[in-house]
């Protein structure tokens, strides 16, 4: 995949990534070699537990964590190594909208003067008359009124502050924004306003997305394909109708079962797949396949070999030896056994 010459579609990539951190309890592996793509236009949502590495590979996308090993690349330049000078540029045309956005805004300073801060590093707007002329038009682009931009973020309610993280994120028109679970911590009917303005902006700006989330249910309406973080790794991988339909690894499976249904009927006879014990460490992650300690379904084999991304379907690709196929399923769950 290396040596593939880059698609001009291709926004970012991610190649064979590692992200290692040295720690006094051993070297946590967050991210321990994933590869992503993401073309122009599309929403790539990036799902798993809480430690699986999500934030890591999207702060990668911004150099703002640095690389153990592998490569990003952006708009076609590898950025791996690049300086903190030239990551400037880079950081106007990727931009990040976190969780929580009472944190990512500085409380003693208005809403306009965060907004503006971009505007300033990247010389798009002088000082003055032009940033606040710019300001209000960002703030019309996220729904909110002009004069919020001399309120302070605590004045504002948390959609509102979350409507001004998109703002600032869009302020240096980038081209990708990596959402880091950008609804997780909103009233559930801000929720579906945030994410309807998400996907107005998307659509009228041509934006590419990285929605992260921890669960399925969180990025199904928005997302074009969809990739499953387990421990540093990426197990599983595909367009929604494959994942949500006939997830082909055993922790998607389990990550689906805990999806509500709307009727209630089916949630009624639905099963559940609990899975046992925790997330292993990522100081030290099970040998063989990584999810095998909690796997359901997990077979001798599973300690000895470390699973790769192999196509499953024609857009489904699952790190798994023994993975549901659509053929399995149809004759009640059961797997043939790996020729
Ligand atoms: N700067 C750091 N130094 C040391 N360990 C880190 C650092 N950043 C992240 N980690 C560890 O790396 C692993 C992955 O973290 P990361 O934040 O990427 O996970 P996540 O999937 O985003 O989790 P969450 O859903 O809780 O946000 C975790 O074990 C975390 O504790
Ligand atoms: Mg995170």
């Amino acid at each position: 995949m290396s040596t593939d010459r880059e698609p001009a579609d291709v926004v970012a990539e991610l190649d064979d990534l590692k992200v290692w951190f040295p720690t006094p309890g051993g070297t946590v592996r967050a991210v321990d070699g994933i590869s992503l793509r993401l073309r122009r236009g599309e929403t790539l949502g990036l799902v798993g537990e809480s430690g699986s590495g999500k934030s890591t590979a999207g702060l990668a996308l911004l150099r703002l964590v640095d690389p153990t090993s592998g490569r990003v690349r952006v708009a076609g330049e590898d950025v791996t190594r690049w300086s903190r000078r030239r990551l400037r540029a880079l950081r106007r045309r990727v931009a990040m909208v976190f969780q929580d956005p009472q944190a990512s805004l500085d409380p003693r300073r208005t809403v306009g003067d965060s907004i503006a801060d971009p505007l300033t590093v990247h010389r798009l707007a002088d000082r003055g008359s032009a940033q606040r002329h710019r300001v209000a038009e960002l703030l019309d682009m996220v729904g909110l009124r002009a004069d919020l931009a001399e309120r302070h973020p605590h004045e504002l309610s948390g959609g509102q502050r979350q409507r001004v993280g998109i703002a600032r994120a869009l302020a240096g028109q980038p081209d990708l924004i990596v959402l880091d679970e950008p609804i997780a911590s909103l009233d559930l009917s801000v929720q579906a306003q945030i994410m309807n303005l998400l996907r107005g902006l998307q659509r009228d700006l041509g934006l590419t997305y990285l929605f992260i989330a921890h669960d399925l249910a969180a990025v199904e309406h928005m997302s074009d394909r969809i990739a499953v973080m387990y421990l540093g790794r990426i197990v599983e991988t595909g367009s929604p109708a494959r994942i949500y339909q006939q997830p082909a690894h055993p922790y998607t499976a389990a990550l689906l079962s805990a999806v509500p249904v709307a009727d209630p009927q089916v949630e009624r006879q639905r099963r559940r797949i609990v899975l046992r014990g925790d997330i292993p460490s990522p100081v030290d992650p099970p040998d063989g396949c990584r999810f095998r300690t909690r796997c359901p379904q997990a077979r001798p084999d599973c300690a000895r070999t470390d699973p790769v991304l192999t196509a499953v379907t024609a857009d489904q690709d699952a790190a798994c030896l023994f993975p549901v196929t659509a053929v399995a399923a149809m004759h009640g769950g059961d797997r043939p056994e790996a020729s």
